[in-house]
């Protein structure tokens, strides 16, 4: 009698975990086998979807003539003319275009594979970008991953989860807004008066780590953690600095570096100390830096002025609605004050996705999705 009954358990516990089994290969099978399980986007302006539509923010791109080279001239919500280097690396891996957290459409089967957290203005102290209105700051966005993460626990056994999350990837593109819209914007920030650029960085690496973790406990084990790029060599920087031409904003350069410097070596360390999982140092600085030296060869021949912008350097005023943007895109480094044209966030999303190691540390973004 014990016998039979542990027997039709058993068999009762095999036939569910084959069905379970069949029933996620199923689902994964009908998306076009990409190369990883779901993409979590954490970042600013530069990988925002849309978030900021739905929040009182002047950091918005859901007008004219954002979007313009995207689709149907399409103005998403996206701080380009077109992709940004989540959607290209999207592409590569087989995701479809991830849907914006604050969505309300972005929800059950929408979300699992892969949700875009990223808000404009945002930055890894909760104060940055408060000049531009509401966002939603790195440590909220790691809440609301982790509020999301119930909707996926009524879709999966605990086991499945957390076989998903392994094989998911984490994008973080953050920390450039803690320096241009925070320590660098004397006139609305006490940061620069509090802390040395030193104590500044330590304190963003601290907390930048904090969040890190709490993904990795979370159960995520494969992470792309950008550097942030020559800030000074953005349109804005060059306009407010008057900076001559051929050269960058050297302040804002120097603090990108010292960032750099901190948080690959934090990727090191955490390579070493959860062995477990992937951290893969992504050098912004690096990649940006050469397409702006070596623009020629990449097809660029215009590098220090927006292609939607007023004043000095087409950048002391960001792209307004309905501004008439610049003809030739594709030749443009920078969109707007800020942000790149989707040209430059297509190589750099090449880059990211299968560039060598002075790309990417320790490895690139296909060999951890292999992985
Ligand atoms: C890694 O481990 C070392 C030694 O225990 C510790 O000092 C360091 O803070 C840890 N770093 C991280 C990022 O976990």
């Amino acid at each position: 009698m014990e016998k039979r009954r542990l027997r039709s358990k058993l068999l009762t516990m095999l036939i569910s975990i084959v069905f379970l089994d069949v029933a996620f290969s199923g689902l994964v099978a009908t998306m076009a086998s990409p190369r990883v399980a779901a993409m979590f986007s954490f970042g600013d302006s530069l990988t925002d979807n849309g978030n900021n539509n739905y929040l009182n923010s002047l950091a918005k791109a859901n007008y004219d003539p954002y979007g313009v080279d995207f689709g149907h001239g399409f103005a998403s919500g996206r701080f380009s003319n077109g992709k940004t280097i989540i959607d290209y690396l999207g592409d590569f891996l087989g995701i479809p275009s991830l849907p914006p957290y604050a969505n309300p459409a972005a929800t059950r089967r929408s979300i699992l594979q892969g949700v875009n957290y990223a808000s404009a203005s945002a930055g890894i102290l909760e104060e940055t970008g408060r000049n531009l209105g509401e966002r939603i700051s790195f440590r909220q966005q790691v809440e609301n991953f982790a509020s999301n993460l119930y909707i996926l626990k009524y879709k999966m056994e605990e086991e499945q989860l957390s076989e998903y999350l392994k094989k998911s990837l984490a994008l973080v593109i953050m920390g450039s807004n803690d320096y241009i819209n925070n320590y660098l914007l004397t006139s609305l920030y006490a940061t620069s008066y509090i802390y040395t650029p030193t104590t500044y960085t330590d304190i963003l690496i601290e907390q930048y780590m904090g969040q890190i973790l709490a993904l990795y406990s979370l159960g995520l084990r494969k992470f792309f953690l950008a550097g942030i790029g020559p800030l000074g060599c953005i349109p804005n920087q060059l306009a407010n600095n008057f900076v001559p031409p051929g050269n960058c904003a050297s302040l804002a350069n120097d603090m990108a570096v010292m960032y750099n410097t901190q948080l690959r070596s934090l990727v090191t360390q955490l390579n070493r100390n959860y062995t477990d999982a992937i951290f893969v140092y992504g050098n912004t600085y690096g990649a940006v830096s050469d397409i702006l030296s070596n623009a020629n060869s990449y097809g660029f021949t215009v590098t220090d002025r927006g292609c939607c912008g007023i004043g000095r350097n087409q950048g002391q005023i960001t792209c307004l609605p309905f501004s008439a943007p610049c003809i030739n895109r594709d030749q443009h480094v920078f969109w707007d004050a800020f942000h790149p044209t989707q040209a430059a966030n297509k190589i750099l999303a090449e880059k990211a996705y299968s560039g060598p190691p002075s790309d990417c540390y320790p490895m690139n973004v296909k060999q951890m999705a292999e992985i």
